[in-house]
């Protein structure tokens, strides 16, 4: 049977990011007969947040599902929109009654794929614990499909770590996002879990995880809550491309990927 290709993309970030994904994503469906493409979008707009036009933008440009994290509610405007477009997923494990869903179910080609999103709690906000929401949800969604994928939206590598090995054979795979800069971990955990501690940033090359660099610097040598605007300039996008066999949801292959725009 054939294999079922998911293309995972990193963080989005303002427009670099958009500009680079735009005009990346034809040319990695094609290379990769992707079956599903899963952004995370949180940082689309400027870095904070996306806005409904962007995310209409943004599935009209190839994106299958979108995740996202601790900036979700950064654009006022989004609450409204989340809770009309479940392709837009917020982080699971925040409280009962938050606006919006944190999983979703469809169909890539043939075959039904879960999306769950997670936020993790070290060095973040705590919100409900990313572990037992993540029990919850995976039962959830296996009941209907074994293809299950996880973007962990989380601060720390070991939160991250962790939370693949916790998933690990119950999920076809644990990715990671937030920290905007690609780790080289990825591999197939035992019980056929593909795993990636982070998939890196769909943004500005010459920046501080997206930020302007003299900006980051700034409020690094004051302290002082300066204006954080997306850096200008070359644009990349990072992500991975995952293989998963559609009968018993097992990952098979991780490819991490980077393409970068010419100056
Ligand atoms: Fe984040």
């Amino acid at each position: 049977m054939k294999l079922v290709t998911v293309l995972c993309i990193g963080d989005v970030f303002g427009e670099p990011g958009r500009r680079a994904l735009a005009h990346f994503l034809p040319r990695l469906r094609d290379e990769f007969e992707v079956d599903l493409v899963v952004a995370n979008v949180e940082n689309a707009a400027a870095g904070f947040g996306i806005t409904p036009a962007l995310a209409r933008q943004l599935l009209g440009g190839g994106v299958d599902v979108m995740t996202s994290g601790n900036h979700i509610w950064d654009k006022k405007e989004i609450l409204e929109y989340i809770v009309r477009e479940n392709l837009l997923l917020r982080p699971a494990n925040y409280p009962p009654g938050t606006p919006g869903v944190g999983s979703i179910v469809v169909k890539a080609r043939t075959e039904k794929v879960g999306v769950l999103n997670l936020q993790g709690r070290a060095f973040m906000a705590t919100i409900d614990c990313p572990f037992r929401t993540a029990d919850e949800e995976v039962a959830r969604l296996r009941a209907d499909t074994p293809i299950v994928l996880v973007d962990m939206h989380a601060e720390a590598t070991s939160e991250k770590q962790a939370m693949g090995w916790y998933l690990a054979g119950r999920v076809s795979a644990v990715v990671g996002t937030h920290s905007h800069v690609q780790t080289a971990d990825e591999r197939i955990l035992p019980g056929g879990t593909a795993y990636l501690t982070d998939l890196g940033l769909t943004g500005p090359i010459d920046s501080v995880i997206g930020v302007a660099r003299e900006q980051a610097i700034q409020r690094f040598l004051t302290g002082m809550p300066n204006r954080f605007e997306p850096a200008k300039g070359r644009a990349r996008v990072q992500g991975a491309v995952i293989r998963i066999e559609p009968a018993t949801g097992h990952a098979v292959g991780i490819e991490r990927i980077q393409r970068d725009l010419a100056p």
